[in-house]
C-alpha cells in the first residue's frame, strides 16, 4: 500500500515549486534586461569584429566621438553677455548656399563636373549674416503629407514643373507643389519601381537598410523607401536655377547637394547596402571606371548597384534618347567591363533596369585572376575621403583588381 501523502509535505513541496518558478522568473527577467541594455551583445559583437579582422583594430582606431567644438555657445563665463548677434542677409540671399554659389561655380572648369563640386568663398567674401527664409515661408507639412506636398512659398521655384512636366515629378497646384511620386525612370510611380527592384533585391527582410541615391532629383525614391524600412541618403548637384535637393529637404527626405566628379563622396567605405542611379547622368563607363570604383568603395560586400536608364536597353531606346546607337553600346560595354573588373556579379537586366551585386568575398574572385602583371601601389585608408581625389586612393581590394586591369595605375 502506497503511503498516504501527507498534506503538510504537499504544501512544502508546492511552496518550493512556487519559489523555484519565481526565482527562474526573476533570473530571466534580469537576463532579458541585461541583454536589452545591449551590454552583452555589443561586447560580443566587438569581440566578433575584432576576431574577424584578425585583431587588426586599426580600421576603427581613429573614430572619435568627442564633440569638435569648444562649447562656445554654452560657455558659462561672463563673456556670454557679449554674444555676437548676426543680422539677416538681404532678401536676395534666400537661395544662397555658400559653397554652391552659381556665380563662383561658373568660374571653374566644366570637365568632370568640377564646377558643381564644393567651392567655398574665401575669407573676405564670406557673408556674416543669417540666410533669410523665402517670403511667406510656413512650417512644412508633417510626414507623411510632406512626402507629397510642399508649400510653394517654401521653395518658390517653378522651373522644374515646366522642365519635367511630362515626367510626373512635381506639379504646381495653386499654393503647393505636389509630388506624385514619379521620376523620369518611373512614370508609374516610385512604389511600382521599388516593387520591380524588390523582385531581385531582398529589400523586405532587412538585407537592405541603407541606400545611396546618386543624382536623386527631388528624392522621390528615398521618400518612398521610408515605408520599406530603408533609409536613403540622396544627393544631386545644384542646377543652374536652383538645387532640387531643396525640394527633398522640404519634403522631409534626407538629401545633400553633391556630385560625383573628381573627389570622393563624403561617406565611409562599406556604408551602404545598395546604391542607385536612375538617369543620374554620371558617366559610369568613363575614366576607366573610376566612378564605379567609388560606388564599390561605399558598398558593403554583397551590396547591390542599380542602374536604370541610358545606356541600358539602348537597342530599343536609342531613337527616343536621340543618341547614336554606337555611343550607347560602347557606354554599356565600358560599364560591364568595369563591373567585371570589380568582380561584381550581374543579377538582372530587364527593360531599362540593370542590377549588379558586389561579391561577399571579392578576394576569392581576384585571386583567380591573372597575377602576372602585378604592380604594387601604396594602399590607402578607404575612409579618408574629405576632398580626396578619386584617382589617388583605392582600397586594397580595388588595387588587387586595378593592378591587373590597368597595370600602370600607380602614380
Ligand atoms: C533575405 O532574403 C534573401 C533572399 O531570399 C536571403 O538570401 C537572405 O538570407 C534573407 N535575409 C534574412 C536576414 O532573412
Amino acid at each position: 500500500m502506497a503511503p498516504k501523502p501527507n498534506p503538510g509535505d504537499n504544501r512544502t513541496r508546492s511552496s518550493i515549486q512556487i519559489f523555484i518558478v519565481a526565482g527562474l522568473c526573476c533570473f530571466f527577467y534580469i537576463l532579458g534586461a541585461w541583454q536589452r541594455s545591449g551590454f552583452g551583445k555589443a561586447d560580443n559583437l566587438a569581440m566578433e569584429i575584432t576576431k574577424n579582422t584578425g585583431g587588426d583594430c586599426n580600421i576603427i582606431s581613429n573614430l572619435n566621438f568627442e564633440t569638435h567644438h569648444g562649447g562656445e555657445i554654452t560657455s558659462t563665463d561672463d563673456s556670454v553677455s557679449e554674444k555676437k548677434v548676426f543680422k539677416p542677409c538681404a532678401p536676395k540671399y534666400t537661395d544662397y548656399t555658400p559653397c554652391q554659389d552659381q556665380r563662383r561655380a561658373m568660374t571653374f572648369p566644366r570637365d568632370n563636373m568640377i564646377y558643381r563640386e564644393r567651392h567655398c568663398p574665401p575669407e573676405e567674401e564670406k557673408l556674416h549674416c543669417l540666410i533669410p527664409a523665402p517670403k511667406g515661408y510656413v512650417t512644412p507639412f508633417p510626414w507623411p503629407k510632406s512626402r507629397d506636398y510642399v508649400p510653394y512659398a517654401n521653395a518658390p521655384y517653378k522651373s522644374l514643373t515646366v522642365e519635367k512636366a511630362i515626367q510626373n515629378w512635381v506639379q504646381y497646384e495653386g499654393n503647393v507643389f505636389r509630388f506624385p511620386g514619379g521620376g523620369t525612370q518611373f512614370p508609374q510611380g516610385a512604389d511600382k519601381y521599388i516593387d520591380q527592384l524588390a523582385s531581385v533585391i531582398p529589400i523586405k527582410n532587412g538585407t537592405v537598410r541603407t541606400l545611396l541615391d546618386t543624382g536623386c532629383g527631388v528624392a522621390s525614391l528615398g521618400a518612398y523607401l521610408w515605408s520599406r524600412n530603408v533609409i536613403a541618403m540622396s544627393f544631386a548637384p545644384r542646377d543652374s536655377h536652383e538645387a532640387q535637393v531643396q525640394f527633398a529637404l522640404e519634403r522631409g527626405v534626407p538629401a545633400v547637394i553633391g556630385v560625383l566628379g573628381t573627389i570622393k563622396v563624403p561617406y565611409p567605405s562599406r556604408a551602404f547596402d545598395m546604391a542607385h542611379c536612375s538617369r543620374c547622368l554620371i558617366p559610369w563607363g568613363a575614366n576607366d571606371g573610376k566612378y564605379l570604383m567609388e560606388v564599390d568603395r561605399v558598398l558593403r560586400p554583397g551590396g547591390y548597384w542599380v542602374l536604370s536608364g541610358p545606356p541600358i536597353n539602348w537597342k530599343v531606346n536609342y531613337k527616343a534618347w536621340q543618341r547614336p546607337k554606337e555611343e550607347l553600346q560602347e557606354e554599356q560595354r565600358q560599364i560591364e567591363e568595369a563591373a567585371k573588373m570589380l568582380c561584381w556579379e550581374k543579377k538582372y537586366e530587364k527593360g531599362e533596369i540593370a542590377i549588379w551585386q558586389k561579391r561577399m568575398d571579392g578576394d576569392s574572385c581576384h585571386s583567380k585572376q591573372d597575377e602576372s602583371q602585378v604592380t604594387f601601389c601604396k594602399s590607402s585608408d578607404p575612409d579618408d575621403v574629405w576632398y580626396v581625389p578619386l584617382d589617388l586612393q583605392l582600397t586594397n581590394r580595388q588595387f588587387e583588381s586595378v593592378k591587373i586591369y590597368r597595370s600602370s595605375l600607380c602614380i
